[in-house]
């Protein structure tokens, strides 16, 4: 393991104020986005519509790696050129989603265990040959009366700890991605709790399994309210609450904390981020790898079109400079009514 170039690929991550887009929606996902425009989810279309973000103006100043489905890190824009060389000309890393979903937990009704490990050193190497130089793994817990369960918790951060060992062995920085799901009646203490548990089950996981912290990122959740709680925590009390957990749970040697969105509105997302970066400054850099939250507007913009290329383009870019600006402590409503 080169642990000098994984840290280096770990801090161009998060360098300059720059954050990571999250474009790793499987294909049954995708379809469930497109179905929301009602555009058909064939190979053509979802090229296309990732050609229009990989291609959009500028974004190499604001965007430091995107995370790719596998289809997609085979595929080229429309001019032939590999999508992963076209990322990698505009400084902006190709990573890779790993995992192959969340599968039912035995006997913990309920709850999933995320799978993937079996033949993972052998499609890294093809991955690394193909241009990624990251790598993510998201599993999931959830929040219900009867979860998430013990076991839950440590069978998914021992196949997180698994899975980034394996990155780290063949040249890949390793996105450890605990998220705690926000749905659910449960107040933020609840989430702070299940978060608190959850990091703390993940980092020693990865001690134990010798990962370098040098040479990896975190991907949390935030610590939020549940999206039927009645009573919603303010942008600075979840601030507070999730910068505190962090720093209770995440060891400074980490380089960068990339938060997802999970289903937060796109304003919500990067008011978070930069009320937490307000906050600083933290031992480690806290910037986004959003999925929904960087590309809701972009879809609906282009809405499947050609014509609306542009358009998407500029609405995704839009999204990217507020997020960097809240890297930088710097984003306000302002920004929002300006475009
Ligand atoms: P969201 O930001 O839409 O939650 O997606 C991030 C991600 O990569 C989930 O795995």
């Amino acid at each position: 393991m080169n642990l000098e170039e994984l840290n280096r690929t770990a801090r161009a991550l998060v360098d300059n104020a720059r954050g990571i887009l999250a474009a790793d929606e499987s294909s049954p996902t995708i379809k469930k986005r497109f179905d929301t425009i009602g555009v058909e989810s064939t190979e053509e279309n979802r090229r296309a519509y990732r050609d229009m973000l990989f291609t959009a103006d500028g974004i190499e100043s604001t965007i430091s790696g995107v995370i790719l489905y596998e289809e997609t890190l085979f595929q080229s824009s429309a001019d032939g050129t590999p999508f992963a060389k076209l990322l990698a000309d505009r400084n902006i890393i190709p990573g890779i989603k790993v995992d192959k979903g969340a599968k039912p937990l035995a006997l913990c009704p309920g709850e999933t265990v995320t799978e993937g490990l079996d033949g993972l050193r052998d499609r890294l190497q093809k991955y690394y040959e193909a241009g990624a130089r990251f790598a993510k793994w998201r599993a999931v817990i959830t929040i219900s009366d009867e979860a998430p369960t013990s076991t839950c918790i440590d069978t998914n951060a021992h196949a997180l700890a698994r899975y980034a060992a394996l990155c780290q062995e063949q040249g890949i920085v390793p996105i450890v991605e605990p998220e705690v799901i926000m749905d659910g009646a449960h107040d933020i203490e609840v989430c702070e709790e299940v978060t608190r548990a959850t990091l703390s089950a993940v980092f020693a996981q990865l001690d134990g399994q010798g990962v370098e912290l040098e040479g990896m990122l975190l991907k949390p959740n935030m610590v939020i309210s549940g999206t039927q709680c009645p009573e919603q925590a303010s942008i600075e009390e979840v601030a507070a609450a999730t910068v505190r957990t962090l720093k209770r749970h995440v060891p400074a040697a980490v380089p960068g904390i990339v938060f997802l969105s999970g289903g937060q509105s796109d304003e919500l997302a990067t008011a978070h981020l930069d009320a937490m970066n307000r906050m600083g400054p933290h031992p480690w850099v806290l910037s986004f790898s959003y999925g929904r939250a960087l590309q809701a507007a972009a879809l609906k913009a282009w809405g499947g079109k050609t014509e609306n290329v542009a358009a998407g383009q500029r609405a995704f870019a839009h999204r990217a400079q507020c997020n960097a600006a809240a890297v930088r402590a710097e984003y306000s409503a302002e920004m929002e009514s300006a475009a």
